[in-house]
């Protein structure tokens, strides 16, 4: 039997797997970590605590691989967070994460030196926004002189782990295209771009096509982790373009949504479709030669996360999902805006936080969950109405990541859509699709396709329920209504 190895680089744990070639899951081991939020607004890691979660979760789950051997290796990851190595390969400072909001004003400088949005957006398909690599560069730049000049390769967090295991500098397009210094319809870096900000391309990990091998486990990663020394490590993907393996969103029509610390909605494009609003983005899929469009809610696992550690301490999530599901839809007039860390998709503003609004002596710590879980579904389903202004269409859409093993989260995001949705056998996709990439690599799987039919397996579908669907409507309306009310607010707050 030839068996796989899926890793994710995740926000709050790194979690391996190992499976079969047909994407049985084998073993599977996932390890915490802390994020570090120095300021308001401000969000940190350690690049040492997922190395040591990588090589944890390997020691446990290589050993069960026992009537074969491992044959390929893919990486997922966090997209966009800034890990910055020396010349000797040591990591400079804590790594900037994805939901960090401390460059708005350098990404606008950024689009400055450009000449211009228009033409930053012409080359990365994107505008500047606080949650893509090139702005936290900037702000390094800027505030911490000593530490860019200091810096000799510039990676994301797969890609750290990645050199880690085969003493590569290496990525992929998927995860290149959020670092804002790609030129995502060409798929190749931008000197355009890297000349403009100040980017020595040197210090650019080498690009490759994420079903692609990228080098080979170390004789000292081997020792570390129990992969053979010479397993090829793929190219991998950005976690949500792994997920999109994963749940085997390979064509157009195709589409998913995932709530992990944050909440995307994803959908397959061949050709590369750009908001010039920005309010999607538009990257390259793990898909050779194709594209995808995503919307993204910052706070979505970590709205109920934060809501649980801090107000609900006492309840498990599936106690507070017990709990929450007694409560009227609506949570009796109570709402939610999950803007803990700024929020994208639609708004793309970096002052905004979470609000609740309406809040009665009535309510309970039930109400409040109802309400946050609430506030996460309209947040995503805004991401559908973008998507439907620029006329993609939707022919399926997959539930996948943490928030889709809550039954009662699953079916209020299927009423609040208005539209079927399936689950995976896998939740945790990101690692199958991970997984499916370096059996590409290794020979397993002629392409991504043929990997995903192999591999990947819908669970159930759900329907909607119309009505419930037309009054989470009406609440919805409140939720957009509510953030242009206290829009102006954010600002006021953010410069006291
Ligand atoms: C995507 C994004 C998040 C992270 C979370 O643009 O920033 O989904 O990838 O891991």
């Amino acid at each position: 039997m030839k068996y796989l190895v899926g890793i994710d680089i995740g926000t709050s744990a790194t979690k391996s797997v190992l499976f079969d070639e047909n994407g049985t899951v084998i073993a599977s081991a996932s390890y915490e970590y802390p994020l570090y939020q120095p300021k308001n607004g401000y969000a940190e890691q350690d690049p040492e605590d997922w190395w040591t979660g990588v090589k944890s979760t390997l020691k446990e789950i290589t050993p069960k691989a026992t009537d074969g051997s491992i044959v390929g290796v893919g990486l997922s990851g966090q997209m966009h967070s800034l890990v910055l190595l020396d010349e000797k390969n040591e990591v400079i400072r804590p790594a900037i994460l994805w939901c960090d909001q401390r460059c708005a004003k350098e990404c606008g400088e950024m689009e400055e030196a450009m000449g211009g949005r228009d033409r930053l957006v012409a080359i990365s398909a994107n505008p500047a926004l606080p949650g893509f690599t090139a702005g936290k560069l900037m702000w390094v730049k800027k505030h911490e002189r000593e530490n860019f000049d200091r810096c000799a390769h510039i990676l994301l967090p797969k890609d750290y782990i990645r050199f880690k295991l085969t003493g590569e500098y290496a990525t992929e397009v998927s995860d290149a295209s959020g670092m804002q210094l790609l030129d995502v319809a060409g798929r190749v870096w931008s000197s355009e771009i890297c000349e403009t900000l100040g980017v020595d391309m040197k210090k650019l990990p080498k690009l490759y096509e994420s079903a692609d091998a990228t080098g080979y486990i170390t004789e000292e990663a081997a020792a570390l982790t129990g992969l053979d020394a010479g397993t090829v490590v793929a190219g991998g993907g950005g976690d949500n373009a792994a997920s999109a393996v994963g749940t085997g969103v390979c064509s157009d029509g195709k589409a998913f949504t995932t709530v992990g610390t944050s909440g995307v909605v994803f959908a397959h494009t061949k050709e590369p479709i750009v908001d010039f609003k920005g309010r999607i983005h538009t990257f390259c899929a793990a898909v050779r030669g194709e594209w995808h469009v995503m919307g993204v809610t910052q706070a979505a696992g970590l709205s109920l996360n934060w809501f649980k550690n801090n107000l609900a301490k006492d309840k498990t999530y599936p106690e507070l999902d017990i709990k929450a599901a007694k409560i009227p839809l609506g949570s009796d007039k109570l709402l939610y805006l999950p803007y803990l860390m700024g929020e994208r998709t639609p708004i793309l503003d970096s002052d905004a936080r979470g609000v609740f609004f309406g809040l009665s002596a009535l309510h309970t710590q039930a109400h409040m969950a109802r309400a946050v879980m609430e506030g996460v579904c309209y947040s995503l389903y805004s991401c559908l109405d973008v998507f439907s202004e620029l006329n993609i269409k939707l022919d399926s859409m997959a539930m996948c990541g943490g928030g889709a093993k809550s039954g009662f989260w699953l079916e209020m995001f299927t009423d609040v859509f208005g539209i079927n949705l399936h689950t995976m056998k896998l939740a945790d996709s990101a690692t199958l699709g991970a997984a499916i990439l370096g059996g590409c690599a290794a020979g397993v799987y002629e392409n991504v396709k043929e990997g995903v039919e192999r591999a990947v397996k819908i669970d159930k579908s759900t329907a909607p329920d119309n009505k419930k669907h037309e009054k989470y409507m009406q609440y919805y309306k409140l939720y957009t209504g509510l953030y242009l009310s206290v829009k102006d607010m954010y600002k006021r707050l953010s410069a006291i």
